[in-house]
């Protein structure tokens, strides 16, 4: 059974799909990972990112391993760098790059093939796995999944300005939105779920629950 999982920037969706997926022992799937990777190794590599071959390139040929809750680029491990400001705003020229989202695309297809599976991001219900099993779209409001950023930050010792967040998630849900390769769309026979005003358990617990209704109806 594949589980897709996706909606904008913010909404919570990392660390809920993850849970979401161990308590139904199903294998997890972070595809924001997988291009996030990408921008490092064009990063680290010194090379141009702003030049559409050359990020083909580097996709094309660097080795992606998201086993154990870790993201390993060619065996070095890179889970938090490919999360900072620098990462995170360069990653926009590994989604947006037509070769780089075939490619993952087809990483992504082999990783779903005889398992089953709960994958997130924001064309999983729409290109990667369109006849899934079951489709979320997950939201909040824009100033809800601003607040959570800033609440989230905070924890991490990181004081940021709430109108900033607001107005760079905005940015990003522009360019995730409008991109001519696999932009962020619900898929027609997916159940949206607004999560303003639940907790993340609350949420988990109604994703699940969603899982197991389509479950017995398959
Ligand atoms: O979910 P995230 O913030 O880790 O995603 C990082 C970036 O990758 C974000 O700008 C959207 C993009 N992305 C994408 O284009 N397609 C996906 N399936 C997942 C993420």
């Amino acid at each position: 059974m594949i589980v897709t999982i996706d909606g904008p920037a913010g909404a919570g969706k990392s660390s809920i799909s993850r849970q979401v997926a161990e308590r139904l022992g199903f294998e997890f799937l972070d595809t924001g990972a997988m291009y996030r990777a990408v921008a490092w190794a064009v990063l680290r590599q010194n090379r141009e990112l702003t030049d559409e071959s050359v990020v083909a390139d580097v996709a094309s040929k660097i080795d992606i391993d998201l086993s154990g809750g870790r993201v390993l680029v060619d065996g070095v491990d890179a889970t938090d760098e490919i999360r900072s400001p620098d990462v995170t705003q360069a990653t926009r020229y590994a989604a947006s790059n037509v070769a780089v989202r075939m490619h993952l695309v087809e990483l992504q297809q082999q990783f779903g093939r005889e398992k089953d599976l709960v994958t997130e991001g924001r064309d999983q219900g729409t290109v990667v796995f369109p006849h899934a099993e079951c489709k979320i779209f997950l939201t909040a409001s824009p100033e809800e999944r601003a607040r959570r950023r800033v609440a989230d930050l905070a924890t991490r010792g990181v004081s940021a300005e709430y109108d900033d967040i607001l107005a760079q998630q905005n940015r990003r849900d522009e360019e995730d939105s409008s991109r001519t390769v696999g932009p962020l769309r619900k898929a027609d026979d997916a159940v949206e779920l607004c999560t303003d005003g639940m907790t993340p358990e609350e949420v988990i617990q109604r994703l699940i629950d969603i899982v197991e209704e389509r479950r017995v109806s398959l």
